[in-house]
């Protein structure tokens, strides 16, 4: 039997389970002559917020055992030079496109949202869905701070569903005391989908300086060290909701893959992991087939009713 690997979110059918995570794969272009971006089942861009920033002082990465802390500050061009420089690249593209948006207030992520609606036009056309970043734990204002209220999260999502038609996702972080009462949140707002997870807070300190290695103290943790985070929260958010939810944290395999669609995945993310393999999502690809194959699971909605 051939596997189905399609899946449908919301108005949205992805070709198939594996995309890449927003922060990891710039605007897609970085990657263009390496890979075929074509071949991916969505392409989730980096944040994009209404001004150009220029993000958090260096160092901006530090390696930790199994896992990457990020202190990145949403670096990114903002809105007026993505619609301009990056979104004729992204229309190109077959496979779906999900512009992850952030914002310091409600009214800048609206904002965003507003001048791509109006530059990119009908359904589809360069940008497939929006991932409200209400996760970045690397600013002061916006991000983490909004997807922590359960209030502020419903109001922001329910202003943001009245500007547009495209799918909205919602990127959860993991730095709450329970997920569910955020993703009941997002889905009462009228989130189409939710992201379950962006980075774990995390620090490290330079013990011959004596300093915290970032300037802003504080990071966000990703890599294999959060996936049983991330397979926890989208047990608990997929449990709590009836919108799709979409793995992410910490994948780097098939396997790892597989684990998130049983605890209940729709679809996945790959982040960290492209830095170490850039060709990682397509491998995943191909043994979430192979697996399908040898277990006699015709589609990917199958998988999460699998698990005993
Ligand atoms: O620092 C950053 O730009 C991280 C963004 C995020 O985690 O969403």
């Amino acid at each position: 039997m051939q596997a189905d690997l399609s899946v449908r979110i919301a108005s949205l059918t992805m070709q198939n389970p594996v995309g890449v995570a927003s922060g990891t794969f710039g605007f897609g272009q970085e990657y263009a002559q390496l890979l075929d971006l074509d071949a991916l089942g969505a392409l989730y861009t980096k944040a994009i917020t209404f001004e150009k920033r220029e993000g958090n002082p260096a160092p901006r990465l530090f390696e930790t055992p199994s896992g990457l802390l990020n202190s990145i500050g949403l670096v990114n061009p903002g809105v007026e030079a993505f619609v301009e420089e990056k979104l004729p690249f992204l229309k190109t593209l077959h496979c779906s496109v999900v512009a992850n948006i952030a914002g310091s207030t409600e009214d800048g992520y609206c904002r965003v949202i507003q001048a791509i609606e109006e530059s990119a036009g009908s359904f589809g056309n360069g940008v497939d869905a929006y991932e409200i970043n209400v996760s970045c734990p690397n600013v002061s204002h916006g991000g983490m701070s909004f997807g922590t209220d359960p209030s502020q999260v419903e109001r922001l999502t329910r202003k943001i569903r009245t500007l547009t038609k495209r799918p909205i996702f919602v990127k959860l972080s993991p730095n709450v005391t329970d997920i569910a009462t955020i993703a009941i949140a997002a889905e009462q707002g009228g989130a189409d989908a939710l992201t379950c997870i962006n980075t774990v807070v995390g620090m490290a300190i330079d013990i011959e300086s004596l300093k915290p290695r970032f300037a802003r103290e504080t990071a966000g943790l990703s890599g294999p060290a959060i996936r049983p985070v991330g397979v926890a929260c989208v047990w608990k958010a997929s449990r709590a909701v009836k919108i799709p939810v979409i793995g992410c944290g910490g994948i780097s395999s098939a396997e790892d893959a597989i684990e998130y669609l049983l605890a209940g995945a729709s679809a996945i993310q790959v982040g960290t992991a492209i830095f170490v393999d850039p060709e990682v999502p397509f491998k995943i690809k191909t043994g979430i087939a192979r697996w399908m194959e040898r277990k006699g699971v015709g589609s990917i909605s199958e998988i999460a009713r699998i698990l005993k």
